[in-house]
């Protein structure tokens, strides 16, 4: 973090701070399913609060693609952010012009306010400079907490820090400081257990962890097609046969770079993908020709527990198999929690984000028990790809 400004370098007493937040939180029929985005920002902008600051958050919400869009304006979440903070928060509805100046004029040092969808205006996502000009000019500086959005080259993420004094917020630096404790400084051996259903939006991430692991565990419907391409009969399994030949090259990119690519062994399979259907445990030389694999047999999750008790890292993406329905989340439940046990213990560093990752956890119950679990889905993977992130960039040497 040495080349990041953080909220310690900054004197924010009796300043405007405008922070960008991700507050894009899963919503179901006007309902916030998942408060998790807010709950993580809390830490900076109450020490903002604390610090006595005027605080001003900047987020999106959904994809409305430059248009107005009232399902997704961000005043519910701007409520829901009030009730975590136990504090009345301001609510602008618009994140640019008068309608946002003229809330913060109002504002005593301590205050909080919530801008508009900053994507009801196509400027930001085309990260357009004048447009950044129009929300640097609301605050004196700018704090960078949505490491989640770091992906984005957009006017609240990359143009706004060229042009306002700019630091990571507390957020960012734990996501920063937890990827590089697994990818950057990691201790050895590293495991990598890189799930998920298509080898085809995954190619880039394998294609770094082989480089940064000492074992890579490939699970979910990628597993079927690493099988498939080395000539093994998956059925009806979900797999990408027109991948075949770039999961071979990643199983002898691993042989360059001392990597070990690590296959289940045995698997679960069934005639088809619903509750309370008839499902069996074979070894993968016998998948029935009619049954789909939807998850690790019990002879594989033992392998990879004697596997991760040898590691110090974990680094994980994806569900081992189709978590969301009983029995086929055996495979992802019993490996969480045995992840979840060795760090408990002391002996492994568990990291874990990405897609469906946080909920096939949570499923397992272990929330509370990794290292770290990132608030990223899309920046997370390009992370582990080995991507500079423009909203990362932006932010060094400040
Ligand atoms: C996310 O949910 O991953 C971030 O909020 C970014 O959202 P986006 O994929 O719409 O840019």
């Amino acid at each position: 973090m040495s080349t990041f400004k953080t909220v310690d370098d900054m004197q924010v007493s009796g300043k405007t701070v405008l922070v960008r937040c991700d507050l894009n939180v899963p919503m179901k029929d006007g309902t916030i399913t998942d408060t998790t985005r807010i709950d993580r920002s809390l830490a900076t902008l109450s020490e903002l609060v604390d610090k006595g600051a005027r605080v001003v958050v900047l987020s999106h919400f959904g994809r409305p693609k430059g248009h107005v869009v009232a399902k997704m304006s961000l005043r519910p979440i701007a409520d829901a952010l009030a009730k975590e903070m136990g504090k009345d928060v301001a609510f602008a509805s618009d994140c640019i012009g008068a309608a946002a100046s003229d809330v913060i004029a109002s504002m005593n040092n301590g205050d909080i306010l919530v801008l508009e969808n900053l994507r009801f205006h196509s400027a930001e996502e085309a990260n357009d400079a004048i447009f950044a000009g129009k929300l640097a000019a609301l605050g004196d500086i700018y704090i960078n907490d949505a490491f989640s959005c770091a992906h984005r080259a957009h006017a609240s993420t990359e143009a706004i820090a060229q042009i306002l004094p700019s630091a990571a917020g507390r957020l960012m630096q734990a996501e920063l400081d937890a990827l590089s404790n697994v990818l950057e400084n990691p201790q050895h051996p590293v495991a990598a257990l890189v799930g998920g259903s298509k080898i085809s939006t995954k190619m880039d991430v394998l294609g770094n962890l082989v480089v940064k692991s000492d074992i890579v565990i490939i699970g979910g419907a990628m597993a079927n097609t690493f099988l498939y391409a080395q000539g093994i009969n998956v059925g009806k399994s979900l797999y990408e046969a027109d991948m075949a030949t770039q999961a071979l090259d990643i199983i002898e990119r691993a042989k360059t770079t001392n990597c070990e690519i690590v296959l289940p062994i045995d698997v679960a399979v069934a005639e088809k993908f619903a509750e309370g259907t008839a499902n069996k445990v074979v070894a993968v030389n016998m998948i029935p020709d009619e049954w789909m694999v939807l998850d690790f047999g019990s002879a594989s999750v033992a392998d990879l527990k004697a596997r991760l008790s040898q590691c110090k890292t974990l680094l994980w993406n994806g569900p081992l198999g189709a978590f969301e329905v009983t029995p086929f989340d055996f495979g992802t439940n019993a490996i969480a929690r045995e992840a979840a046990r060795l760090t408990t213990e002391g002996s492994l560093l568990s990291v874990a984000g990405g897609g469906d990752t946080v909920s096939a956890l949570a499923n397992a119950g272990v929330t509370n028990d990794f290292s770290y679990i990132s608030t990223a889905g899309g920046a997370f993977l390009e992370w582990i790809e080995g991507k500079e992130l423009p909203g990362v960039e932006a932010l060094k040497n400040q």
